[in-house]
């Protein structure tokens, strides 16, 4: 009964900061309406759900043994990191575990660039694919598939927030990520990829901390050598 409470007031205040985060969001970034328009979209398939409640009910699907995974990166905390790694509209990036998507949205939208998006949880694909195709996206692409199997030959850019995973999923990621042709960049959150491969496959061009939900982490902007 008491886990009971805690879980429902835990989904109460995660949809609530969801929704004061787009409140934030709106101010700040809804002039760009390539942005606010499918940004509106997605946010109203989430009126009565929130997505952690989405990636909650897919990890006890899965029986996992933590069902509080998910995380966010805040859009605030995507514009450093985009203007840090020079994102621009040229690019294609790769978000690895897309989640619900906001992110893919944020760059397209704001950066202009082409995003494929790589999820592994059904109802976060399919109602940003929906998105997708109702706002008429066609430089936003959704796979939902494993991230360790969709084919990343495209990638100008990789971007990967997922600080939960196991050390042998990133090792091989890595390995995977290695592949790729000189000049990429790979963006990723509380580690380094040079800490799962050979210091010569990549050369970490810049570091710095920046403010995810849970506090203070470290991004690592990483370039294929
Ligand atoms: C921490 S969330 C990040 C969401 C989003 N990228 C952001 O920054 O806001 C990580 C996401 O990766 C997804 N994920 C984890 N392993 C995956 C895999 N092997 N293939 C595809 N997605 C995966 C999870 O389902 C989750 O939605």
């Amino acid at each position: 009964m008491k886990l009971n409470r805690d879980v429902i007031s835990l989904a109460i205040k995660q949809w609530f900061y969801q929704w004061y985060r787009g409140v934030k969001e709106f101010a700040r970034y809804g002039v760009h309406l390539r942005f606010l328009l499918p940004w509106l979209w997605l946010k109203l398939s989430y009126l009565l759900d929130s997505p952690y409640a989405v990636s909650r009910r897919y990890q006890r699907q899965q029986q996992a043994a933590d069902l509080y995974v998910y995380g966010e990166t805040p859009l605030e905390t995507l514009e450093e990191i985009a203007e840090r790694s020079s994102v621009k509209a040229a690019d294609h990036v790769f978000e690895l575990g897309a989640g619900s998507g906001f992110t893919a949205i944020w760059l397209h939208g704001v950066k202009k660039c082409r995003v494929t998006a790589v999820e592994q949880v059904p109802l976060f694909c399919w109602r940003l694919l929906r998105t997708v195709k109702r706002m008429g996206l066609s430089a936003v692409s959704v796979r939902c598939e494993s991230y360790l199997q969709t084919s990343l030959s495209e990638a100008t850019v990789v971007y990967l927030y997922g600080s939960n995973l196991e050390d042998a999923v990133i090792t091989e990621l890595a390995e995977r990520l290695a592949e790729l042709p000189q000049g990429v960049r790979l963006i990723t959150i509380s580690y380094p990829l040079t800490d799962f491969v050979g210091q010569e496959t990549f050369v970490v061009t810049d570091q710095f901390s920046a403010q995810f939900e849970w506090g203070e982490a470290e991004v690592f902007i990483q370039e294929r050598i």
